[in-house]
């Protein structure tokens, strides 16, 4: 059988499939090339740069399963591959913690203004004054999503001092009470939090969660950082805030077209932002390769898969 992998994939993943399959690896594929090369492959390996489109499934012959290397498969028409009968599954824990470090890095670095100040030194410049920050400790974080990720950045937010906002409306108040958060809606965290970041999927009931009339609840000091999706925070509104100084400052991850260049985003005032780094360590891209190869091999063996 053979397995078509069209992202870059670690190495540790394309040895499990390779000791069972033929295995291409062929990144940078155009919608069109796909299709014409997708009839002759029984699984499909991707990470974020791949779109499996309808027109993709449509073409895919032989195709049962499409592994997507990471959380999100909003890469993946799910619906076109479930009519056709393609199983689609992700790996759900792998780049958890990488994530997670990378929210809590991303709010530190926007607390203390770290890539700005760098920037102004290695341009020769000693501006100690300009870059005064604010302590994490004792403030308020709103966590919107309290999945795996979620959670996770709670847990180390807490161990920095920090009170805990949460809003999931699929988390009971018992499991938030042992994790010692507060549940509280969206509107609420939004008047009450220092910083606020989101931690859901983008569907329809999260896009724009954020928008103009939760930044005109926000303090002035509020912060926000998206290391979730683009769109879960309405982009227009958010740099309406930070170039109005309605707010203190964003840190940004994920953008609803990516790369960014024409989105409005990345000239705002008080705004960091990473190029969709959330997974990207050593150890998450192991994890989330060995997770997809592991459940191509069982499912074209004819076993059933875990993470569908
Ligand atoms: P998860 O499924 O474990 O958690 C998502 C949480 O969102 C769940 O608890 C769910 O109940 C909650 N949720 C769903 N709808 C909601 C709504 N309308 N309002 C509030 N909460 C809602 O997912 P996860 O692994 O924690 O991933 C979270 C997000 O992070 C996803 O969008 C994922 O794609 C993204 N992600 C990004 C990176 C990156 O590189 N930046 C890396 C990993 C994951
Ligand atoms: C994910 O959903 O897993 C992340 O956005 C990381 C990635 O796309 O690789």
């Amino acid at each position: 059988m053979k397995v078509l992998v069209s992202d870059p994939l670690s190495e540790q993943g394309l040895t499990i499939l390779q000791q069972h399959f033929t295995v291409d690896v062929i990144t940078k594929l155009s919608e069109e090339e796909l299709v014409e090369k997708i009839p002759e492959y029984d699984a499909l390996v991707i990470r974020s740069g791949t779109q499996v489109t309808r027109k993709v499934i449509e073409a895919a012959d032989k195709m049962k399963i499409v592994g997507r290397a990471g959380v999100g498969v909003d890469n993946v028409d799910v619906e076109a591959a479930t009519e056709k009968g393609i199983i689609v599954v992700n790996a759900p824990e792998g780049n958890m913690l990488s994530a997670a470090e990378h929210t809590i890095a991303m709010m530190m670095a926007l607390a203390r203004n770290v890539p700005q100040a760098d920037a102004s030194l290695k341009a020769k410049k000693w501006e100690r004054g300009k870059f005064m920050g604010v302590e994490v400790n004792g403030k308020t974080l709103g966590v919107i999503g309290l999945g795996r990720i979620g959670a996770e950045v709670a847990k180390r937010a807490q161990g920095m001092n920090m009170n805990i906002l949460a809003y999931d409306p699929f988390v009971s108040e018992e499991r938030a009470k042992e994790m010692g958060v507060k549940m509280m809606s969206v509107q609420e965290i939004a008047k009450e939090a220092d910083f606020i970041t989101v931690h859901t999927p983008l569907t329809k009931d999260t896009r724009n969660i954020i928008d103009a009339e939760e930044f005109g609840m926000m303090k002035t000091n509020a912060r926000i950082i998206n290391c979730a999706r683009g769109g879960i925070i309405n982009e227009e509104a958010l740099a309406e805030a930070l170039n109005s100084e309605k707010i203190a400052g964003a840190a940004i991850d994920v953008f609803t077209s990516e790369p960014p260049f024409d989105g409005p985003l990345i000239d705002c005032k008080n705004i960091i932002v990473t190029p969709h780094l959330g997974a990207s360590t050593k150890e998450a891209q192991i994890n989330v390769a060995v997770s997809v190869a592991e459940e191509v091999v069982a499912v074209l063996n004819g076993g059933t898969a875990k993470n569908a």
